[in-house]
C-alpha cells in the first residue's frame, strides 16, 4: 500500500486531523498510550530532560465532542451504544475523544496489522467495548496485565500496581512472532547434569512402558524393552551424543537447556520493571514507559522494515525501540517537547545523525484522489445504498429524489465534504437539524 509520509517522521499536533491525512492501510503496528482519564494534569519536573512537557487528562463535554458524537451516531451505531453506556459526562467525553481516533487507527492499519492500547483500570472496561465496536469482538486477542510498579499501600483498597494493554488484530492473519521469557529458578533446577562441554541438560524417559497404544520393542545396550522411538532414531541419538545412561545402563534422552527457547510469554507481564530513578533511559517525561515493554511488543507484532506507529508518542519510547529494531516509525504528539525529545533520544541512541523528519503540517492523502463536491451524484448513490434508502433521521424510506445530502458535522464548525461526513436526510429532518448536530435532530424527533 502507498504511504504518504517518510519513514521516521514525528508530527507535532493533535493526532486526529493528522491521522485523517494519513493514507489507509499504511502502518503495520500501532501502540498507543493515551491519557487514561485519570483526572490529573501531568507535567515533567523542572530540570529534567523533558521539562516543559505537559498534558491534560481531565474531560468535559463541549461542542467539539458533540460534533464527533454526531459522526459516530450517524455512521457507527454499535460504537454509539457503547458511548452512551458511560456513567458520567466526563467518561462519555473521554470515550468520544478516543472513539473518533480509534476509527482512524482502524482505517490506517494494514489488514495484517495489530494494535496495542495501553490503559489502566480507570477506563479499560469501557475502552474494551469501544475496541470491540471498532475492531470487532472477534479480533480481540489478549488483555495483557503489566505490573508497572512494586507493591504499595493504597488506603482502603488493594494496592493498584498494574496497567492493562488491550491487544487486537485488524484481520485474521496478524504478524506474530512468539516471544519467550527466561525459565524460573525452580524449573532450571531440573537441568541438574552437565556434559563434557559444560552444557546443562535434563534426562527424559525413553521407555514406552507407561504409554498406552504401543511403542517399539527391541534390544538396546543389552536391555530389551518397549521404547518410545524406533531403532533408527535411537541410533541417531547415539551418534549425536544425546543419550545419557543410568547406573543400570538404561538410555535416557538429554534435553539441553541451550536448545530450549524459554517460556512462551503469557498475558501477565511481571518481568518488565518500571524505569527506576537512576535508569539511563529515564528522561523525566511524565508517564514514560520502559523500552523493554515496547521492545517485546514490537518484536512480537512486526518484522524488520515494517512501520510502527504511535499516535501519542510522548518522549518517543516506541520510536526509539522501533528504530533499534530496524523498523520504520511514525510518531505524533501534541506537545512540541515530544519532537525535541525524539530527535535528541534517537540521535543519542544511534550516535549519529538519523534521517528524522519533523512536521507540523497535516499530510494530504494520496490514496483517494480529489474528493468530489458534497452534492455530487456519486455521493448520493453511495449514501442511498449505505442507508438502504432510509432517512438517517426519522428512518422512513424515501425515493432518492426526496432525500437531501447533509453534512453531519456542519462546514461552519470544521466538517468536510468527505463521504464519511455526509448522510441523507428527508427534507423535513434536514430542516429540523439545520446547522445543529445529529443529537439535536434525534432528541427533537423523539419528543415529537
Ligand atoms: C501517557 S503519555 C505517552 C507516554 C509515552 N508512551 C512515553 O513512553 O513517553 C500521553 C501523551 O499523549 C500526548 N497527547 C495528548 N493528547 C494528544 C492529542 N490529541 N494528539 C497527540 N498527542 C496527544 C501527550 O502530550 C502525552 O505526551
Amino acid at each position: 500500500m502507498d504511504t504518504n509520509f517518510n519513514p521516521k517522521t514525528i508530527f507535532t499536533g493533535d493526532n486526529l486531523p493528522i491521522m485523517r491525512g494519513m493514507n489507509s492501510a499504511s502502518v503495520d503496528l500501532i501502540y498507543l498510550d493515551p491519557p487514561f482519564n485519570s483526572n490529573a494534569n501531568y507535567a515533567a519536573p523542572i530540570g529534567s530532560e523533558a521539562a516543559g512537557a505537559e498534558f491534560k487528562d481531565t474531560w468535559t463535554l463541549n461542542d467539539v465532542d458533540a460534533a464527533w458524537l454526531d459522526l459516530i451516531e450517524a455512521k457507527h451505531p454499535a460504537l454509539n451504544r457503547v458511548i452512551h453506556a458511560a456513567m458520567t459526562d466526563s467518561d462519555k467525553s473521554y470515550l468520544i475523544y478516543m472513539a473518533v481516533r480509534l476509527l482512524e487507527m482502524h482505517r490506517i492499519l494494514k489488514p495484517t496489522g495489530s494494535i496495542y492500547l495501553h490503559c489502566d483500570p480507570t477506563m479499560s472496561h469501557y475502552l474494551k467495548l469501544v475496541m470491540d465496536a471498532v475492531f470487532g469482538k472477534g479480533n480481540f486477542l489478549n488483555e495483557v496485565v503489566w505490573k508497572r510498579t512494586t507493591a504499595h499501600n493504597d488506603s482502603a483498597v488493594y494496592g493498584c500496581i498494574h496497567d492493562t494493554i488491550l491487544y487486537y488484530s485488524k484481520g485474521d492473519f496478524p504478524t506474530l512472532n512468539e516471544q519467550y521469557q527466561p525459565y524460573s529458578d525452580e524449573y532450571l533446577k531440573r537441568y541438574r547434569h552437565t556434559d563434557e562441554n559444560g552444557k546443562r541438560f535434563l534426562d527424559r524417559d525413553l521407555t514406552a512402558g507407561s504409554l498406552s497404544g504401543g511403542g517399539y520393542p527391541y534390544e538396546w545396550n543389552g536391555i530389551t524393552k518397549i521404547w518410545r522411538c524406533p531403532f533408527t532414531t535411537m541410533q541417531e541419538y547415539h551418534k549425536s551424543g544425546k543419550l545419557y545412561y543410568t547406573r543400570n545402563g538404561t538410555p535416557r534422552l538429554k534435553q539441553f537447556l541451550d536448545d530450549m527457547p524459554g517460556v512462551p510469554v503469557q498475558d501477565v507481564w511481571i518481568d518488565i520493571p518500571p524505569i527506576n530513578s537512576q535508569a539511563k533511559e529515564r528522561v523525566g517525561y511524565p508517564t514514560q514507559k520502559p523500552l523493554a515493554l515496547l521492545d517485546r511488543i514490537i518484536k512480537a507484532s512486526s518484522n524488520e522494515g515494517h512501520v510502527v506507529f504511535d499516535p501519542f508518542c510522548g518522549c518517543a519510547t516506541t520510536l526509539v525501540a522501533a528504530d533499534r529494531l530496524q523498523r520504520d516509525w511514525i510518531g505524533i504528539d501534541i506537545s512540541t517537547k515530544a519532537t525535541e525529545l525524539v530527535v535528541e533520544r534517537i540521535n543519542t541512541d544511534q550516535g549519529m545523525f538519523e534521517d528524522i523528519v519533523a512536521r507540523t503540517d497535516i499530510p494530504k492523502r494520496t490514496d483517494i484522489g480529489d474528493i468530489p463536491r458534497y452534492n455530487a451524484p456519486e455521493n448520493k448513490t453511495l449514501l442511498y445504498g449505505e442507508q438502504a434508502g432510509n432517512c438517517n433521521g426519522c428512518g422512513e424510506h424515501f425515493q432518492t429524489q426526496h432525500l437531501e445530502i447533509d453534512h453531519i458535522i456542519a462546514k461552519s464548525v470544521g466538517g468536510t465534504d468527505h463521504i464519511e461526513n455526509l448522510q441523507l436526510l428527508c427534507g423535513h429532518c434536514n430542516r429540523i437539524k439545520g446547522n445543529r448536530g445529529q443529537e439535536y435532530l434525534l432528541s427533537r424527533l423523539n419528543k415529537d
